[in-house]
């Protein structure tokens, strides 16, 4: 019974090591097995009406599995003091609270929707640590859109940008020039992803 105890105790923690620290899931090698469950109108709110058409049913992450790369748009990375990146990281991060908390006021729009902007944001690294098959890089006619997002008075602004998450992955630019050594940096990104995971996690 003790010796039970210990050995699914032990289960768990691997099992949760598993996930903290295995490689992000990569559609080319694995199948993810689940029911999807359609989120128009889910549990009656009218605020979730149409939700499933952005990325279309049965894609709540909408991970892109194609991307059309702007061959003629050379883009070179330029470092910038790590602090100035969190500032502007911070910002963004703030918008997205903002919009959800003043443009949306059912508790469960605002959950259903943060959960699918994290997990439509993580996708991008396996592309950062080149196990996705799709490039690091930015669609640049989403982002051309952000000054619609404010009014010029600073509120927020309520016109429809006429996009879709079906149009990522149209335009993209891929900056060149990162230090990406194919044989050192695949074991150096898992070491960089997983000592930023443990800091997460506290151990
Ligand atoms: C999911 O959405 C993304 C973004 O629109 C798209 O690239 C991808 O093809 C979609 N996947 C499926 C299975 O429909």
């Amino acid at each position: 019974m003790f010796a039970k105890m210990i050995f699914s105790s032990l289960l768990t923690i691997s099992a949760l090591a598993g996930s903290a620290f295995a490689a992000p899931f990569n559609p080319q090698t694995q199948s993810l097995d689940r029911r999807y469950i359609s989120f128009n109108n889910w549990h009656g709110l009218s605020s979730l009406s149409g939700f499933d058409n952005f990325y279309g049913s049965d894609n709540f992450s909408g991970e892109i599995s194609t991307q059309v790369v702007e061959q003629e748009t050379e883009v070179v990375c330029h470092s910038l003091s790590v602090e100035i990146i969190q500032q502007k990281l911070l910002v963004l991060q703030e918008m997205a609270k903002q919009i959800i908390t003043e443009q949306i006021c059912d508790v469960e729009t605002q959950t259903i929707v943060f959960q699918q902007y994290i997990s439509a944001s993580s996708h991008f690294t396996s592309d950062i640590m080149h196990t996705s098959g799709i490039s690091a890089g930015y669609d640049s006619s989403i982002v051309s859109h952000y000054s619609g997002l404010y009014n010029s008075d600073g509120s927020l602004s309520t016109s429809d940008l006429g996009i879709s998450g079906s149009d990522v992955g149209k335009s993209v630019i891929v900056p060149t020039g990162t230090n990406w050594n194919s044989a050192t940096s695949p074991s150096s990104v898992q070491a960089a992803y997983t000592a930023a995971q443990s800091a997460i996690s506290g151990n």
